[in-house]
């Protein structure tokens, strides 16, 4: 593996070959030391889980990390992006984990970098992908249920912004699982072949296996959300969850918006900290097979 731009252009092969690792990473019983490896973190989006988680990982499999701040940078003195990279690759990096509001950058970066051999990871573009986000989120999905062919899983709310949907679907696709959509018009956004789609919430709860919530993105909503009415119709409560319904949530939860804050004290919401957990093994393996290819 050479980079990890999106769910799309990865193998089911691929895909299994990550899981295996995480999973190994978690029992124990791989251990990876890359004090060879030089990795780059460049958030221009805010971020708490995937910043942080992809630090722990970098240090447990112990390659060298470098925090990019472009406050304080010469993206400030005009310099674009794409000279920067070289740059940085010119320096010495390796790998580049990148999160950045355009859909489209960290592919463009990974096909004109001028040094071929440095290696990008999405860690969220835009509204297109968060691939690693998925990944750990189907690690998740499978330590509870093994196999996920035929199962259900809901995504709720706002999916129209959500590269969390976009790339959690692409993923679950392959997989046979079945996948429903839940949200008001406003915020289905484009539809997806085989996706059930669904604005009540009572129909797409029907027999549903995991239901995993999006919070609204208002950071990238240009026209106003009627929140009163999003609560009422679509906001999960002890009321409409499914008994033993898998409750996610990739993160951060708008309390009392999305979601009711009392339903995050139940058994079924335990998995929300797992997906964080998940999160370090999964990064841990992505890394380390970008590292393996290169051979740091
Ligand atoms: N799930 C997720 O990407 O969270 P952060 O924005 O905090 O990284």
């Amino acid at each position: 593996m050479k980079n990890l731009i999106d769910i799309e252009s990865l193998s089911v092969d691929e895909i299994n070959q990550i899981i295996m690792r995480a999973s190994e990473f978690e029992k124990g019983i791989r251990k990876s030391n890359h004090s060879n490896a030089h990795c780059i973190n460049m958030f221009f989006e805010n971020s708490t889980r995937t910043k942080l988680s992809f630090e722990m990982a970098q240090n447990k499999i112990h390659c060298n990390k470098y925090d990019f701040c472009a406050q304080t940078s010469s993206i400030n003195k005009g310099e674009d992006l794409f000279d920067t990279i070289n740059n940085l690759s010119a320096i010495g990096m390796n790998v580049v984990v990148l999160r950045h509001n355009s859909d489209s950058l960290v592919k463009e970066l990974s096909q004109k970098t001028y040094f071929s051999e440095i290696s990008f990871v999405n860690a969220g573009s835009g509204m297109s992908a968060h691939p690693t986000q998925a990944l750990l989120d189907f690690y998740t999905m499978k330590k509870h249920f093994l196999d996920l062919n035929k199962k259900t899983i809901t995504i709720v709310g706002d999916i129209a912004h959500s590269r969390v949907a976009k790339s959690n679907i692409a993923l679950l696709k392959k997989y046979g699982a079945k996948i429903r959509c839940l949200a008001p018009e406003n915020l289905i956004g484009e539809k997806i072949e085989g996706i059930e789609y669904h604005s009540s919430l009572k129909e797409a709860f029907e027999e549903t296996d995991i239901v995993m919530v999006l919070r609204i993105q208002s950071e990238r909503i240009k026209e106003k959300i009627d929140i009163e009415k999003y609560i009422e119709n679509y906001q999960i409560t002890k009321e409409n969850l499914p008994y033993a319904a898998f409750l996610m949530h990739p993160g951060p939860i708008n309390r009392d918006i999305e979601i009711k804050s009392d339903v995050l004290e139940l058994q079924n919401a335990r998995t929300i900290l797992n997906q964080a957990k998940n999160g370090v093994y999964i990064r841990m393996a992505v890394l380390d097979l970008l590292f393996a290819h290169q051979g740091v």
